[in-house]
């Protein structure tokens, strides 16, 4: 099987038309979402994906309806039953369906779908190499924080990056370079990696996380949480990307500009091995 879906825990086909008109994700994109990758019939990261979830439920205040081993369960359901063992699970929690008024309804349940795919594009050759961003301007709103639904900005600004012949666009807000449109984004300068603040600004990635407090304390590589500008990258030896389908992505060239020599760097590839290990230990492990 390639895909297998799932709604308010029941198991269905990709295919089914299961949206209905009133749902208020369809109506607002009122509602949030996940996505854990699966290596070896296991999922990377889980409870840290979850924890987010609950973290962006509770900042839109939908009900929580449930827990994290019903959760866990589903997502161990969709890998059972569809047979993927490496793919993504994609999980969206709208806050239900309601006659189409913008203040919340009353007496609504939220709803709940979920489905696998295997992996896409394989990029390994891409991490290997290194991709070419170009910086676009930040138009997303200022909760950037809560996984939410509504992403106009960060399709938008991918489709430029797409039509510019760019793996990603880096948004750049008030002069500081924030993130990708669906990665987070760091550079590395005098063997220090620099990467913007968990702020409101951006998405606190699971892989950024994953970076900073267990790879880069292994490595004893220095990292700075500190936002920079466009004009500060032109100095750096080294670029990167993290996210749950990017993984560890090297950035070797930005708009025109070669990034260092063009090659990835030394700090990247240390990052990328001990990437590689930890999934392997998480997920491969019998
Ligand atoms: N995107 N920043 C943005 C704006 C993102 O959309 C993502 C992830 C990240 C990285 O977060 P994480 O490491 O938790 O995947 C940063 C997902 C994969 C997506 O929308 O498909």
């Amino acid at each position: 099987m390639e895909s297998l879906a799932l709604v308010n825990g029941k198991l269905i086909d990709i295919n089914e038309n299961i949206v209905p008109m009133e749902d208020r994700g369809h109506q607002f994109g009122d509602g949030v979402y996940e996505v854990v990758k699966v290596y070896n019939g296991r999922c990377f990261a889980l409870l840290e994906h979850l924890d987010r979830l609950h973290c962006s439920l509770r900042a839109l205040r939908i009900p929580v309806i449930y827990t994290v081993e019903e959760l866990i369960e589903f997502h161990e359901l969709l890998i059972e039953k569809s047979g993927i063992t490496d793919g993504a699970i994609y999980l969206q929690i709208t806050r239900g369906v309601a006659a189409r008024t913008h203040q919340f309804p009353e007496l609504v349940v939220p709803r709940l779908t979920m489905s696998i795919r295997t992996s896409g594009a394989n990029n390994n050759k891409l991490r290997e190499q290194g991709v070419k961003v170009i910086m676009i301007p930040d138009e997303r709103w200022l909760r950037c924080d809560i996984k939410s639904l509504n992403l106009l900005g960060n399709i938008l600004g991918k489709q430029q990056a797409k039509e510019a012949g760019c793996y990603e666009g880096v948004m750049v807000r008030d002069e500081h370079v924030t993130e990708g449109t669906s990665s987070n984004f760091y550079v590395v300068k005098d063997d220090v990696v620099w990467t913007y603040p968990a702020t409101h600004l951006i998405l606190k990635g699971i892989t950024r996380t994953i970076i900073l407090e267990k790879l880069a304390k292994q490595l004893q590589i220095p990292v700075l949480e500190k936002a920079f500008s466009v004009k500060f990258i032109k100095g750096a030896s080294e670029a990167f990307l993290s996210g749950t389908s990017t993984e560890i992505m090297p950035v070797t060239m930005i708009n025109e500009t070669l990034i260092g020599d063009g090659t990835v760097g030394p700090i990247t590839r240390q990052l990328q091995a001990a990437y590689t290990n930890l999934i392997d230990q998480e997920c491969k492990r019998q």
